[in-house]
């Protein structure tokens, strides 16, 4: 059991919650809403014990795992390292003992004395048992043994969140706290965690931005809105009619309130100077009374940002020529020969299972990575020509790219987003650039925040904000709906439908695909498919490779 008593949370001016007092219980799975940046994430590490609450405090299991927003800090780590990283008293332990150990031949009497101690936590964490426990948390999850020591970049989305659940698991937590599981997951992998999630016996918190996978999931939601969380029984979708209903009795109760209150003061009014003073003085007292029951109705943190991108000026015709492009990883052939052409104003969407090779796909496109050659190279050639076998661009293209991986681009640091953004165009100006924070719902002094402390869906808004900037003639999105709320799809997805320019985005977001794409090509294999919208519609292209990779897991 997990218990929250009386935490308060704010930042400055801004209120995310105040005199919280939850419950999350044993054998529950609670889902935990609510838009980009009402506080979700700040209070799950609040719940862990990764940041003070303001006011208040949690009790929580000794043992509890978390998996946090950021999938993308342990690219480099060995997976193995990864997992055990999930214990953290153990982990820091076996680090220091190992810098010690490199250092064996000079090892002072001190060094000597603490190499005992260490010994005596590895003993008491069962360290030595580690290894082959994560080992068999892996294999359980689906990752083969021949990854284990790799990096963590080797692996596909989908598996790198099965690691993160391996970390989250290891130590067999009693308390489960996942912040955003989902983001950059192809719908099997959804599918296979949510029946995983299903199966989990201690108390689970989840957040989660996607309806379905709530609905599938939870047995409660909490909920953060109104500057407080609030628990309701059932799925997301019985937490919206709850949610509703309750405002809209509270907002009727408010009513009558107001117009008694507008009665009684008229009449207090009419009559103060008159013969019925008694009669004023009851009804003042009642005034009174009336005006303290008006509930203090805070205002609802649900806001619709508005996104639309512009062009600077046009292209020309033909946008994009892919001619013979190749790529292979060690055995895996990303690309194999691949040939397209996009056309100016054409919406392209790029589907495909997790691992394909979508994102390598883009960045061959925009030449950040060179393609492999064709055929034979004569002995001592230079075979990194951009037009043998690369992507060519067409006349007066400008690209707009949105990476998968945020760090690629907005480097957490103290940097404020207003400098950040200012950087892309130094031209605009200090109206502009207000202007546009305030579309993309930056307010007050919102835009003055550091980068480190942006919110995931904070942070897709501003790299937004740099195209709409930008005003680019081409768009290449990596996924660009991970970590955004409903509001800010919906904004995203008209957006996209009015621009004028092209448009390449990945996507596993079945509604904008459909919403927004003229032209669907699949990935697999190292080739693109173009698919019809009623073959897309059927989902068949994702289900037939299903069983390959994964038979247990799938
Ligand atoms: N250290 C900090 N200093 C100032 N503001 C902060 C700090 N940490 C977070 N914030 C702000 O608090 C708000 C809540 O952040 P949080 O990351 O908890 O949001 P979230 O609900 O998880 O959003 P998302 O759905 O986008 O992930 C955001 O507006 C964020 O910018
Ligand atoms: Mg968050």
């Amino acid at each position: 059991m997990i218990s929250v008593n009386e935490v308060s949370m704010n930042f400055g001016e801004q209120n995310l919650f105040e005199d919280v007092n939850v419950v999350f219980n044993q054998g529950e799975r609670y889902g935990l809403t609510g838009p980009n940046g009402c506080g979700k994430s700040t209070f799950m590490k609040i719940v862990s014990g990764d940041l003070e609450a303001n006011t208040g405090y949690v009790s929580r299991p000794k043992k509890f795992g978390i998996l946090r927003q950021d999938h993308y800090i342990y690219e480099t780590k060995r997976v193995m390292d990864v997992v055990m990283m999930g214990n953290e008293v153990l982990w820091n332990v076996m680090v220091e003992k190992e810098k010690l150990l490199e250092n064996a031949e000079n090892m002072s009497d001190e060094d000597g004395i603490r190499l005992g101690e260490l010994e005596m936590v590895i003993a008491e964490e069962d360290g030595y048992m580690a290894e082959p426990e994560a080992a068999e948390l892996l294999e359980g999850l689906g990752i083969e043994a021949s990854f284990h020591y790799g990096p963590l970049s080797a692996l596909t989305g989908g598996d790198k969140v099965r690691v993160l659940l391996a970390q989250a698991l290891f130590g067999k937590p009693e308390a489960l706290l996942l912040d955003e599981p989902t983001n950059a997951l192809d719908i099997a992998s959804i599918r296979w965690l949510e029946g995983f999630l299903k199966d989990y016996v201690g108390v689970l918190v989840v957040i989660s931005h996607d309806r379905h996978f709530l609905n599938e999931v939870c047995t409660r939601i909490a909920d953060i809105d109104y500057e407080t969380i609030i628990i309701y029984p059932g799925d997301y979708d019985d937490m919206v009619e709850a949610k509703a209903q309750a405002r809209s009795s509270l907002e009727m109760v408010n009513a009558a309130k107001s117009r008694k209150i507008g009665q009684l003061q008229d009449f207090v009014q009419r009559f103060r100077a008159g013969s019925r003073a008694s009669q004023v003085k009851s009804r003042e007292k009642q005034l009174e009374k009336e005006k303290n029951a008006l509930a203090n109705l805070k205002r609802s943190n649900i806001a619709r940002p508005f996104i639309r991108f512009d062009l600077a000026r046009p292209s020309g015709k033909q946008v994009l020529s892919l001619n013979a492009l190749s790529k292979q990883f060690e055995d895996c052939m990303v690309c194999d020969e691949l040939h397209l052409n996009i056309f100016r104003g054409e919406k392209v969407a790029i589907v495909g299972r997790n691992g394909v090779g979508k994102t390598t796909l883009l960045r061959l496109m925009l030449n950040f990575m060179h393609p492999d050659d064709r055929g034979a190279q004569p002995e001592g050639m230079v075979t990194t020509r951009p037009d043998d076998g690369g992507a060519d661009w067409g006349y007066e293209t400008q690209i707009g790219y949105m990476p998968q991986d945020h760090h690629e681009m907005i480097e957490k640091s103290k940097e404020t987003a207003h400098h950040w953004l200012w950087q892309w165009n130094s031209e605009a100006n200090e109206e502009q650039l207000r202007s546009l924070f305030g579309r993309l719902l930056f307010t007050k002094d919102e835009p003055f925040k550091r980068t480190e402390v942006l919110s995931g869906g904070e942070t897709v808004r501003l790299l937004l904000a740099r195209l709409m900037l930008l005003k680019p003639n081409v768009l290449l999105l990596d996924e660009p709906t991970n970590h955004l709320d409903l509001e800010a799809i919906r904004s995203l997805t008209e957006a996209l439908v009015k621009y004028e320019g092209t448009c390449l985005f990945v996507t596993h977001d079945r509604h904008m695909v459909t919403q927004v794409a003229d032209r669907i090509l699949e990935m697999s294999d190292g080739h693109l498919r173009e698919l019809s919208p009623e073959q897309f519609a059927d989902g068949q292209f994702l289900q037939e490779k299903k069983a390959s990779k994964h038979p247990a897991a799938w």
